[in-house]
C-alpha cells in the first residue's frame, strides 16, 4: 500500500486496514492530519486486500477539532470536507474508533465515517459555540439527522462533552468496546459489519429526525425563549440554532452551503476572535515563567480554614467536594454550627436540582469539621485564613499560626485588599506565606486570585496554582498591591461610577450601559448586593458621601430592601425616586449642576480607566501577562467573554483611541488620575496588548 505520512501509519490487519494518526498534543486537524486521512482512506479503498478501514488514534485522545493555532491563516493540503468525502464515499465501511474526547471537527470526521465505535471513557462533542463559532465540517447538517433536533441544540449551544453511554444511547456512538482494548474491539467491529454485510450508513442520507421535527417548528422558538439570558450577546448560539434550522428545512447540500456561510461570518467576528484568545488565555495562565512546571510542591491532604463565614464555608466547600478533609476554625460555636449549616442547606439544595446524592451530601459532610481552637490545625497542609479585614487582627492569628503550625504547610490569607508582605513580616517563614483571594460565592466563582509576596517561595506558589486546578478555579498569579488584579481595576471603574452620579447620571443609567455592554450587572446594583454598609459605622457617619446617606437612612442594599434601588419581595430591583432624591439634594448642597452624560461617554469613562489600571499592573510587573488580567475579570468580575476581556477589548478598540480619549476625559477623571506610561507608548507605536510577549 502506497501510503507515508509524518503523523499516520496505515496497516493491514487481516482484511481491515488501521489508519492510526499521531500528531500530539490532540490530534487536532493541522493539513499533515488532513492529508493523512485522506490520502491514508484513499490508500486503504485502492487496496484490493482490504475490506473495512478503522481509524484510530494514538495518544491521549481522538481528534480534539480543528487546529485552533491554524485559524486565519492560508489553508494548506485538503479540506476537511475532502477527506470526509473520502470517507463518506467509501465503498468499503470506515469505522472512527474513539478515546478521550471526539471534538469539533474530530466528531465531524467521525461523524462522516459509517459507524462509530468508543470506549466507555470517551466524551464527544461540538464545543465550537465556546469559541464563538458553529461546527463548519458538517456537523450542523449531521448531528441533528442522528441524534434529532432538541438534543443537537443543546449540544451545540452548550458545547457540552457527552459521555460515551450517553452517545450510545442517543445513537451518536453504535458501540461501545472494552476500555484500553480499543484497536481489538474496532477491528472486530468491522469485521461484524462485514459478516453481517451491514449497509454503508451514511449519516447525510438519515431523514426520520428531520420528519419529526418538520412537524414541530415551535421547538426553535421556545429553545431560544428558554435560553435567552444564557445566550445574551453571544453571536454564536443563534448560528448555531439558525444551522439545526437549515438541517430541518434544506436538502443536506443546502445546508451545508448555510452552514458555509454562518460559519465565515462567526470566524471573521470579534466575537469568535476573543473566545478563541481567552481559549488560549486559559491555558497560558497556569504558565509562570520563574516557577517551573517541575517545582516541587507541598501535597495537600488536609486543610485548615479559619473564619466558617460565608467565605470560609464557601472555600472550604471547594475542599471538600474533591474529597480533602477541611477543619474549620472560629472563634464562637454558634459562628461555627451557623457556618456548618450554611454549607448543608448549600449541598441540599445542590441534591435536589438533582446534582449530587444525598450520600454525597453527607460524604462531604463528614470531611468537614469544626473547631473552637487553633492547635487543631497543626498538622494541615494548608491553612486559609478568611477572618474579616484588620491588618492587626491578621497579624496576630499568623503570629500564633507560626507557633502552631507544622512547618512547610502553606500558610494562606484570603484578604482581598491587605499588604501580604506585611501579614508575612509577622512569621518567622514569610516563604511560606501567600495570597489565595477566592470571590464570593467561593463555592460557585470560577476565579481564584493567587498572590506571591516578595518572599514567598515557588513552593508555595505552585502548591497554591496546582490546588486551585484540583478544586476547579482558574488561578491567575498577582503581586502585592492595593485591591490585586481584580479589585485595582474595579476601583479604577467605581470612581468614575461614582463621578458621574455627581455630573448628573443615574445609579441606573450607568448600570444599564454595563449590563448592556454585557456584564451581569452594573456597579450600583453590584453594592447593593454586596450591601452598601460594607466598614460603614454609623456612630462615624457624616453624610459625606451618597453611599453615607443611603446607610443612613436604612437603605443598605438588597437586604434591606432598598439602597440605590428599591426592591420588592422577589429581589427584582426598581429604580428609585427616593435615591434619585437623595442624589439630587446632595449635588444641590454642593453646588453642582446636573448634566445629560451620553451613554458613549458612561461607557468610555468606565471602561478605558480600567484598561489604563491594567496596564499600570503590566508595568508594575503586579500582573504576568495582559491575558492574565483578562481571565480575571472574566472569571471574577463577569465581563463578557465575547469581548476578551479589558484588555483585548482595548485592541479592538485601539490603543491611540483608548489614550485621546482618556486624555480628553482627564479633567473630569479625578485629581489623582494619571495615564500609564506603558499604554501610552504602546498607543503612539501603534502596539497590541496581545502581542506582548
Ligand atoms: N487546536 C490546537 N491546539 C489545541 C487544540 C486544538 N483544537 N486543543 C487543544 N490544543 C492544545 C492546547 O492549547 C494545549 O497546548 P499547550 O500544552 O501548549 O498549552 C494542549 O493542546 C493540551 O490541551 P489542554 O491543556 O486543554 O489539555 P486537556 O487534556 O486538559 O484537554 C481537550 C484536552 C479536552 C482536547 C481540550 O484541549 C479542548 O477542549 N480543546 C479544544 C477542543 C475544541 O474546541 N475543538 C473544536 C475546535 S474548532 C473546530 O473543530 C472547527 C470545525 O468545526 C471546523
Amino acid at each position: 500500500m502506497a501510503f507515508s505520512s509524518p503523523v499516520a501509519k496505515l496497516d493491514v490487519d487481516n482484511g481491515i486496514a488501521v489508519l492510526t494518526l499521531d500528531s500530539p498534543p490532540v490530534n487536532a486537524l493541522s493539513a499533515p492530519v488532513r492529508t493523512a486521512i485522506h490520502d491514508g482512506v484513499k490508500a486503504a479503498i485502492d487496496d484490493p486486500a482490504v475490506q473495512a478501514i478503522v481509524l484510530i488514534c494514538d495518544g491521549r485522545t481522538f481528534i480534539a477539532g480543528a487546529d485552533i493555532t491554524g485559524f486565519g491563516k492560508a489553508p494548506e493540503g485538503p479540506t476537511l470536507q475532502a477527506a470526509q468525502n473520502m470517507m463518506e464515499n467509501s465503498p468499503k465501511p470506515v469505522v472512527a474508533a474513539i478515546h478521550g474526547t471526539a471534538l469539533g471537527g474530530g466528531l465531524e470526521t467521525a461523524l462522516a465515517c459509517h459507524y462509530r465505535v468508543a470506549v466507555p471513557s470517551a466524551k464527544c462533542g461540538l464545543p465550537e459555540v465556546k469559541l464563538g463559532l458553529l461546527p463548519g465540517a458538517g456537523g450542523t447538517q449531521r448531528l441533528p439527522r442522528i441524534v434529532g433536533v432538541q438534543r443537537a441544540l443543546e449540544m451545540m449551544t452548550s458545547g457540552e462533552h457527552v459521555p460515551a453511554k450517553q452517545c450510545l444511547e442517543m445513537g451518536l456512538v453504535d458501540e461501545l468496546v472494552e476500555e484500553g482494548k480499543l484497536r481489538e474491539g474496532a477491528v472486530a467491529f468491522a469485521r461484524k459489519l462485514l459478516a453481517e454485510k451491514r449497509p454503508l450508513k451514511k449519516v447525510r442520507d438519515l431523514d426520520d429526525k428531520m420528519i419529526e421535527a418538520r412537524k414541530h417548528p415551535e421547538i426553535f422558538a421556545e429553545f431560544r425563549k428558554a435560553n435567552a439570558r444564557k445566550f445574551r450577546g453571544f453571536m454564536a448560539p443563534e448560528h448555531n440554532i439558525r444551522c439545526i434550522e437549515a438541517a430541518v428545512n434544506q436538502p443536506f447540500d443546502e445546508g451545508l452551503k448555510t452552514e458555509r456561510a454562518l460559519f465565515t461570518e462567526l470566524m471573521n467576528s470579534v466575537q469568535s476572535a476573543a473566545q478563541r484568545y481567552v481559549f488560549f488565555a486559559e491555558r497560558q495562565v497556569w504558565k509562570i515563567p520563574d516557577v517551573p512546571a517541575d517545582t516541587p510542591v507541598v501535597p495537600v491532604k488536609k486543610v485548615g480554614i479559619i473564619g466558617a463565614g460565608t467565605m470560609g464555608g464557601g472555600i472550604a466547600m471547594n475542599f471538600a467536594n474533591v474529597g480533602i478533609p477541611v477543619t474549620l476554625v472560629e472563634t464562637r460555636q454558634e459562628a461555627l454550627d451557623r457556618g456548618l449549616s450554611v454549607v448543608r442547606n448549600n449541598y441540599e439544595n445542590t441534591a435536589r436540582r438533582g446534582r449530587l446524592t444525598v450520600e454525597q451530601v453527607e460524604q462531604r459532610m463528614r470531611l468537614l469539621s469544626g473547631s473552637l481552637d487553633l492547635n487543631a490545625l497543626a498538622d494541615c497542609d494548608m491553612i486559609i485564613e478568611a477572618v474579616f479585614e484588620n491588618m492587626e487582627v491578621k497579624k496576630e492569628l499568623f503570629a500564633n499560626l507560626d507557633k502552631i503550625v507544622k512547618q512547610g504547610a502553606v500558610l494562606a490569607t484570603n484578604t482581598s485588599a491587605l499588604d501580604i508582605n506585611e501579614i508575612a513580616t509577622a512569621t518567622s517563614r514569610p516563604q511560606d506565606v501567600i495570597g489565595m483571594h477566592f470571590f464570593s460565592p467561593a463555592n460557585v466563582m470560577r476565579l481564584l486570585e493567587v498572590v506571591r509576596g516578595e518572599k514567598t517561595s515557588a513552593t508555595m506558589i505552585a502548591t497554591a496554582m496546582g490546588i486551585g486546578k484540583k478544586i476547579g478555579k482558574i488561578a491567575a498569579l498577582s503581586g502585592v498591591c492595593p485591591g490585586f488584579i481584580g479589585n485595582r481595576i474595579l476601583r479604577a471603574r467605581t470612581l468614575q461610577a461614582q463621578a458621574m452620579l455627581m455630573e448628573g447620571a443615574m445609579p441606573w443609567d450607568i448600570d444599564k450601559v454595563i449590563y448592556d455592554f454585557g456584564l451581569p450587572m452594573g456597579p450600583f446594583a453590584m453594592s447593593d448586593l454586596a450591601g452598601l454598609d460594607l466598614g460603614w459605622f454609623r456612630e462615624r457617619s457624616t453624610s459625606s458621601t451618597i453611599r453615607e446617606v443611603l446607610c443612613e437612612a436604612d437603605r443598605r442594599g438588597q437586604k434591606t430592601g432598598a439602597g440605590f434601588y428599591d426592591y420588592d419581595e422577589k429581589r427584582n430591583a426598581k429604580p428609585s425616586p427616593v435615591t434619585e432624591k437623595i442624589i439630587r439634594d446632595f449635588m444641590a448642597k454642593q453646588g453642582a449642576t446636573p448634566r445629560q452624560i451620553s451613554e458613549t461617554e458612561i461607557l468610555e469613562r468606565c471602561i478605558y480607566p480600567m484598561i489604563n489600571e491594567g496596564a499600570k499592573i503590566l508595568e508594575e510587573g503586579i500582573a504576568i501577562r495582559p491575558s492574565d488580567i483578562d481571565i480575571v475579570w472574566i472569571n471574577g468580575y463577569g465581563w463578557p467573554v465575547y469581548r476578551g476581556g479589558p484588555m483585548f477589548y482595548a485592541d479592538t478598540v485601539g490603543l491611540d483611541k483608548v489614550v485621546a480619549k482618556l486624555k480628553e476625559y482627564a479633567p473630569k477623571l479625578g485629581a489623582d488620575f494619571t495615564i500609564s506610561p506603558l499604554l501610552e507608548k504602546m498607543a503612539a507605536e501603534g502596539k497590541r496588548f496581545q502581542d506582548m510577549k
